[in-house]
């Protein structure tokens, strides 16, 4: 184990400054430059994958499972973690990937990931296993590690993405990528750092990986349906799992194992759910919106002390340029009817997003493909592109549908229109100043017409 790593980076400074100084002391001779350039593609096509995995819990196991190609068993129980594990019989189709270093704030969540790799033949030293709240900075520090997965609650991503694109890593970044103002601007930071430094940064907004969304975006942008005149979106499902607090955890302890229900660490439902579908309006439409135009939302059904602060409704009103809305709703209230999904209305007909298409005129479109396990695909995208020596980058992607998300959320907390260009100069960082486990109480919950969004 090395200290800190700026391995790509590094190499790829001095490859430039190479094969600048090459071509100017061989003027003319071009041929001779041709078997370092070579050199150099087949490095990044041959790059052997080495994750290092800070969030060891359900989905940043999962989406280690995932990258290797090896068959995962999701619970989404109703009561307790969130898992997912090895499958039964489960092998690992990519042998050219491997997992090199875990980090994880809890001793007892990460010998849990640990578990299940060693299921898999993988088992990962105990001098690569990091525990703590400064456990990224050590696993970040392993000069092996070229791969990094950021699966903790989002509250922590913007600190963890801006060092793990300093460290040098490619990053896949579980969404939503921040929970607040200054993290989206971090990230949106980080994803330009990691373009200066051809790193690549893809995100967990599956839907941009999955074949039926891109063939029907890219015709809904061609105009499939003529002009778009409004949209809408939904996560409207029941409730999610609590993870109910034991005796001897602090206030601190209990909110970051029961994270979800803090808004200082999920951004609320509205935000950590219903990203995935406010990233397909954001997609569709081409931009993101100009403002949340009204908003209500509340806490009705969900609320016991376990259930934080959150909200457990919201519905917003969003405002696109050319005056085109958005429609959004996101419930977590059980015995409701559900409905996930994103549909447009254009001046030309009518689409799900997804995989069908009815013109006013004319035959409806279906998406009739093969559809590959998206959690899968988002890391194959990645690294083929990183082989490529193309990174993908979708950092200011996923930080606008943050972005989306906080403006809905504010909107609704607050009761009032919130505009993006002046949300964008919130300094306001939710969350303590210092992480130490002890006393933290839990956040009053948000009254519209009182609480204000600064
Ligand atoms: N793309 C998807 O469809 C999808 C699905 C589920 C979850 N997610 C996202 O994945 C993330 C993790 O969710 P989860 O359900 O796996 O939660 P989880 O609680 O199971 O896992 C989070 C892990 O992070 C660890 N952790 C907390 N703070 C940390 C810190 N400062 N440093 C290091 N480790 C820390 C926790 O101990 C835990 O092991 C969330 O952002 C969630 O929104 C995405």
């Amino acid at each position: 184990m090395s200290s800190r790593s700026s391995d790509q980076p590094r190499a790829d400074v001095s490859r430039r400054q190479f094969l600048k100084r090459s071509s100017l002391a061989m003027a003319g001779a071009a041929a001779a430059e041709f078997p370092f350039v070579r050199t150099a593609r087949a490095a990044a096509a041959d790059m052997e994958v080495k994750i290092g995995l800070i969030g060891c819990g359900g989905r940043g196991t999962g989406a280690v499972l995932d990258a290797l190609g090896a068959a995962t068993k999701v619970i989404y129980p109703a009561a307790g973690y969130h898992t997912e594990d090895v499958a039964e019989g489960a092998l690992i189709e990519k042998n050219d990937i491997k997992v090199v270093a875990l980090a994880d704030l809890f001793d007892d969540r990460l010998a849990r990931c640990r578990q299940q790799l060693a299921k898999l033949g993988l088992n990962i030293p105990k001098e690569a296993c990091f525990t703590g709240f400064d456990a990224y900075k050590q696993l970040l520090a392993v000069s092996e590690v070229n791969y990094v997965i950021l699966a903790t609650p989002p509250h922590f991503r913007p600190m963890h993405l801006k060092a793990a694109v300093e460290a040098g890593k490619h990053v896949f970044l579980e969404k939503p990528a921040a929970v607040d103002v200054p993290g989206v601007k971090i990230v949106m930071e980080a994803g330009q750092l990691a373009r200066q430094k051809g790193l690549g940064i893809a995100a967990g907004t599956q839907r941009r990986h999955m074949q039926s969304y891109q063939e029907a975006i890219k015709r809904l942008r061609d105009g499939a349906v003529g002009e778009i005149v409004y949209a809408r979106c939904y996560w409207n499902g029941g409730e999610i799992w609590v993870v109910e607090r034991q005796p001897g955890w602090s206030d601190m302890e209990w909110q970051l194992r029961n994270w979800n229900y803090f808004t200082w660490l999920s951004g609320d439902h509205y935000l950590e759910q219903h990203v995935h579908n406010l990233d397909v309006m954001n997609w569709v439409l081409g931009s993101h919106p100009l403002r949340a135009v009204s908003a209500v939302g509340g806490r009705q059904v969900r609320t016991g002390p376990q259930h934080g602060h959150i909200f457990d409704h919201f519905a917003v009103e969003f405002e696109y340029p050319g005056g085109v809305r958005m429609f959004s709703q996101a419930r977590q209230i059980n015995g409701c009817d559900n409905l996930v999904e994103e549909a447009v209305v254009g001046t030309q007909g009518t689409s799900n997003c997804k995989n069908f298409i009815k013109p006013k005129m004319g035959d409806a479109w279906r998406f009739r493909g093969a559809e590959p396990n998206p959690y899968r695909q988002e890391h194959e995208d990645l690294i083929a592109s990183i082989r490529s020596g193309s990174p993908i980058n979708e950092a200011q992607a996923v930080a606008e549908s943050t972005m989306t998300g906080i403006l809905g959320r504010e909107a609704a907390y607050s009761g009032k229109a919130v505009e993006w260009d002046e949300a964008m100069k919130s300094t306001r960082r939710l969350g303590p100043e210092k992480y130490e486990f002890g006393p933290y109480p839990t956040p009053d919950v948000a009254m519209p017409g009182r609480y204000q969004f600064s």
